[in-house]
């Protein structure tokens, strides 16, 4: 799959980071999965927000830390949003029954996706700068990079 938004970008501000994962929705198809990298407070959460708006998702997107899964039917795609910070097994994921989602009929994006070891995402968003720092945010596919980041 051809994705429009791959490469190296600096976000001086969230909007500039909600306006990239806008960009990137446009070119979302029905089952991909995005992975993203980034520590705390790094802005994966305005990332998702972004890809959310831009399916047309009107309703507000807030952080799944403590529910692990939000979704929203109502966008141009269903969306799953997940935030994996406090998995600490591979038995957890599989409780909340994680793999069955990804590649199903949706959009998966997973914040903290080093705690999934066997996800394999189609799109790879890795965040880097805290506070009020500008963002690197550097977007790669599969076929963009043969590289994982952030394993
Ligand atoms: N350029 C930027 N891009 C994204 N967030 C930024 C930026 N500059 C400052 N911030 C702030 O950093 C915080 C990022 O929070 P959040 O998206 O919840 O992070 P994460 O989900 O990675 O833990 C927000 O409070 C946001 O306003
Ligand atoms: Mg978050």
């Amino acid at each position: 799959m051809i994705h429009l938004l791959t490469g190296k970008f600096v976000a001086k501000t969230p909007e500039e980071t909600l306006l990239l994962g806008i960009k990137l929705s446009q070119s979302l198809k029905m089952g991909e999965v995005i992975a993203l990298y980034g520590g705390l407070g790094a802005g994966k959460t305005v990332f998702a927000k972004g890809i959310a708006k831009g399916l047309g998702i009107a309703e507000d997107v807030t952080s799944p830390t403590f529910t692990l899964l939000r979704q929203y039917e109502k966008g141009r795609l269903p969306l799953c949003h997940f935030d994996l910070y406090r998995i600490e097994d591979e038995q957890e994921l599989e409780q909340i029954g994680f793999y069955e989602y990804l590649g199903g009929e949706n959009i998966c994006i997973i914040e903290w996706p080093e705690n999934a070891a066997g996800l394999k995402a189609d799109i790879c968003v890795r965040i880097d700068g805290s506070g009020s720092e500008q963002r690197h945010i550097d977007i790669h596919t599969k076929e963009s990079s043969h590289d994982h980041i952030g394993s």
